[in-house]
């Protein structure tokens, strides 16, 4: 372990731990996972909440979908932070986080136009862009919740492994490992080099951190994440920082690797 990540593993350990639920399996993580995001939105109805895609949380979609469809959620005031972009990729593109969105719950769940904060990644000056998107996030209150997935190399939105904890929203390297990832969400299509994300610093700075993650594919690196040094090597280990403000939500699968299991 480098001397950096000594000093926030002390920082950790006087912290809460993290709160682990472990669940039978992916409905049952996604009917939980709806539960935390209702009951933020019950107790702030405007609150600001990323969402993030790829293939975990699209039960949690429906799920958010169907209880506002039946009444018993109310989405109409909440604000969506888009996590992150492939750089030069707008929703128009098929080959866009930010069309599947779109597609898989903005759309579904009627969010209008005002409540959707897209990362500005088309814009001509990306760092002025990225910096700006900060902004919109302190102006908007700070984000009240954070729903992350984990990446099959430890990334969390596309804070790839190097991705140090006070991060903040920027232009990065996609891995091969990522893109490859990505291209299957595509049916095999070239995905960019490059991306826009919210940083390790950005989401570590959120009232509430949700990390949902099933299958045992993902078992070994929950078991890095949750009992591993915490290192750049593994971005998503930076957010044990968060103490108790930062839940995760496994199915038995995705929990098999950790100790006592
Ligand atoms: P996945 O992606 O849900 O498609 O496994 C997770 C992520 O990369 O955040």
């Amino acid at each position: 372990m480098d001397m950096t990540g000594e000093y926030f593993e002390e920082q950790a350990a006087s912290l809460e731990p993290p709160v682990l639920h472990v669940v039978a399996d992916y409905d049952a993580m996604t009917a939980r996972a709806a539960d935390v995001v209702a009951g933020v939105v019950r107790s702030r109805p405007t609150a600001a909440i990323t969402l993030p895609t790829g293939s975990t949380p699209t039960g949690l979609y429906r799920e958010l979908i169907a209880r506002a469809k039946q009444g018993s959620l109310d989405l109409s005031r909440m604000q969506l932070f888009c996590l992150d972009e492939y750089l030069g990729r707008a929703p128009e593109d098929e080959v866009s986080l930010t069309r599947m969105l779109i597609d898989e719950f903005i759309e579904p769940a009627n969010l209008s136009e005002e409540q959707v904060h897209y990362i500005p990644s088309t814009a001509d000056n990306p760092r002025a862009a990225a910096d700006a998107y900060e902004n919109e996030i302190v102006e908007a209150g700070g984000l009240d919740l954070t729903v992350l997935g984990l990446g099959p190399n430890g990334h969390i939105a596309f804070n790839e492994p190097g991705s140090p904890p006070e991060s903040r929203t920027r232009v990065v390297d996609l891995t091969a490992e990522s893109r490859e990832q990505n291209s299957a969400y595509y049916g095999g299509a070239e995905i960019p080099a490059q991306a826009m994300t919210i940083g390790i610093g950005t989401i570590l700075a959120a009232r509430r951190i949700l990390m949902i993650v099933s299958g045992e594919s993902k078992a070994g690196m929950v078991r890095q994440m949750l009992e591993g040094p915490m290192t750049s090597d593994v971005p998503a280990s930076w957010l044990r920082l968060a103490g108790s403000r930062y839940e995760v939500i496994l199915d038995e699968a995705a929990a098999s690797g950790l100790s006592g299991r």
